[in-house]
């Protein structure tokens, strides 16, 4: 544990406030932490630093002269790192694409996560639970792939329409057999998406289900005119058609999603691109629906060659816009095994290193789309991307149940970070998955809910969808651990339609801070403020019962002419605006 810098939080914050108590509800622990770590200061330092007089603890004079002393003697010098920002200059847009999420039928993900039905406790509106749809619509989610995943070719939409009780219960084979009352369906997927104002991708089912299948679902819920499907949709509660942003054609194919060769996907792939039409007056010409092929899931480029070069002979017929791609982290290998709780900095510095092959991965793929698609029309979408710990002892282990922790949070800014310098290509990602599952933005517990540190990293890159991108140099430096090198500093920086600049900086090394200065030309500015994100220990968690081990908290760097200096905490992820 990295207790060092914790140490300092509470021993500043009870020099400036005056003790315990205050200091723990500012910090917002419990007395009984803020005081055992006092007591192991003591100890460690050798110095008396507090007093029981009465039944009350109370600082001695020792104590009140600390801070500075103890800051110098234990906490690791700071690294620098110097950053070069040119606002004048403009990359490509970051797609808000970019900051999708993947809700599959799966575990907890829906049932319980999202859906708890109109009839729970649980405060809801229709059938979808409040809180979730609250903190969900802070972080402007663009889009939300459904229903799978692996689920996605399991499942048969008409199953899922009509009255609730009517539904026919069905097996959850792709998720550990579980029984599937089917009451979270098309409807009430489209109502979610409503609650927290985003857009729907949906993935159809290519390996068990038929054309007929995928067409007709399509036409239910797009349909305007007064097909037989159109008046069903509105005999079921809404007669206006639904909007359908992104369809995936298919999941994985590769793999669970059918087991097919390239060359057999491609055949169903123009197949089903021609079926699949979306009716919905509001989405056609340039707003029309994103189709989404099914794209690898390992390095190798074959899939995507054989797709590509496909596409690049595709007449009228057939059409795609983007192409899927699956990577996730899983740092010792398949099967996940590294622990998403107490874990310590070997691990840490293993997982990031292992995640930081998104950038050769998607550079790979990149080279042969642009062979056969050098205007870039066909976007690359990241539709299944995160950390994969192993399952949570106790927890089912087809539920993928994990927790999250300040490595899930900087794993994911490096990926976002990469995703942004790719955007030219990229334009759409997906972390997996939402709720309840793999690397999530939110964890459920019956009527509780706690954010994920990753939730905190979505919540401070909003400002950077549909930013545009800014060229940032920097030397990155190097963090070792044991035999494990990692970059100790990635940045980013974009421009939002109001040409505010926003960077966004991430320090690795999980012990020391990083000073940072930047030089920033082609623009004026003023002021420069925002967030930081970091924890006690590379291990933080949030719990239900301690929801703000991680928590972002405010941060003012100094701005002195046409620089900027600040200091970044060890492992944290710092947003910056800085005011024209
Ligand atoms: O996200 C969990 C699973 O991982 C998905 O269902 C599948 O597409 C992938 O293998």
């Amino acid at each position: 544990m990295d207790t060092k810098l914790d140490a300092w939080e509470i021993l500043h914050a009870e020099v400036q406030l005056g003790g315990f108590a205050p200091a723990a509800e500012k910090l917002n622990r419990s007395q009984s932490t803020i005081s055992y770590a006092a007591g192991r200061l003591q100890e460690q330092l050798g110095v008396r630093l507090f007093e029981i007089r009465g039944r009350k603890a109370h600082l001695t004079a020792a104590r009140t002269a600390l801070p500075m002393l103890f800051f110098t003697a234990l906490l690791p010098a700071a690294e620098t790192a110097h950053l070069s920002i040119d606002a004048s200059k403009a990359g490509a847009k970051i797609d808000r694409n970019l900051f999708g999420q993947f809700a599959e039928n799966l575990g907890h993900g829906l049932y319980e996560g999202i859906w708890v039905g109109p009839d729970s406790p649980i405060s809801n509106t229709r059938g979808i639970r409040n809180d979730v749809v609250t903190a969900l619509r802070a972080l402007k989610v663009p889009n939300v792939r459904w229903p799978g995943g692996c689920f996605a070719d399991e499942y048969h939409w008409r199953k899922g329409i009509g009255a609730s009780a009517q539904r026919p219960a069905t097996l959850n084979a792709a998720w550990g057999d579980v029984v599937d009352p089917n009451s979270f369906g098309t409807h009430e997927f489209m109502d979610f998406m409503q609650q927290i104002g985003s857009e729907p991708y949906v993935s159809i089912n290519v390996a068990s289900g038929s054309p007929q299948e995928a067409a007709e679902w399509l036409e239910y819920m797009t349909a305007a005119k007064p097909t037989a499907l159109a008046k069903e949709r509105a005999a079921n509660g809404h007669p206006d058609p639904y909007p359908v942003g992104f369809l995936g054609i298919g999941n994985e194919s590769w793999g669970c999603g059918g087991s097919m060769t390239a060359d057999g996907y491609l055949s169903q792939l123009k197949i089903y691109s021609h079926f699949v039409r979306n009716d919905n007056p509001a989405q056609q010409g340039k707003n029309g629906m994103l189709r989404i092929a099914v794209g690898p899931g390992f390095p190798e480029t074959e899939w995507t060659e054989t797709v590509m070069k496909g596409w690049q002979h595709h007449d009228w017929t057939w059409n795609i816009d983007g192409l899927s791609l699956h990577w996730y982290t899983v740092a010792n290998g398949w099967t996940p095994s590294t622990p998403s709780t107490a874990f310590g900095v070997a691990e840490y510095a293993k997982t990031l290193k292992s995640t930081l092959f998104m950038e050769e991965f998607l550079r790979k793929q990149e080279a042969v789309m642009d062979k056969y698609d050098p205007e870039k029309k066909v976007a690359l979408a990241v539709d299944e991307w995160g950390a994969w710990h192993a399952a949570l002892p106790g927890t089912n282990p087809s539920f993928l149940v994990q927790q999250n922790s300040i490595r899930d949070a900087i794993l994911a800014s490096l990926n976002l970070n990469i995703f942004a310098r790719h955007a030219s290509r990229v334009r759409m990602s997906n972390i997996a998955q939402m709720i309840n599952v793999l690397q999530a933005m939110i964890l459920t517990d019956q009527e509780k809910m706690v954010v994920t540190p990753t939730y905190y990293v979505y919540k401070m890159y909003v400002p950077f969808q549909d930013g545009t991108f800014v060229p940032i140099t920097f030397d990155a430096g190097t963090y070792t651990q044991d035999s494990v090198s990692l970059p100790r500093v990635d940045a980013l920086a974009a421009r939002d339609a109001s040409g505010k600049l926003w960077v966004e900086i991430t320090n690795l090394d999980p012990e020391k801070p990083v000073d940072l200065d930047a030089e920033i030309a082609g623009m004026t500015f003023h002021s420069a403020n925002g967030e930081t994100l970091t924890a006690p220990a590379a291990d933080s968690v949030n719990t239900v019962a301690a929801p703000n081990m991680v928590v972002p908290k405010q941060l003012t760097a100094s701005v002195k002419g046409g620089k900027l200096a600040l200091t970044v905490p060890p492992k944290s992820v710092t947003v910056l605006s800085l005011e024209p």
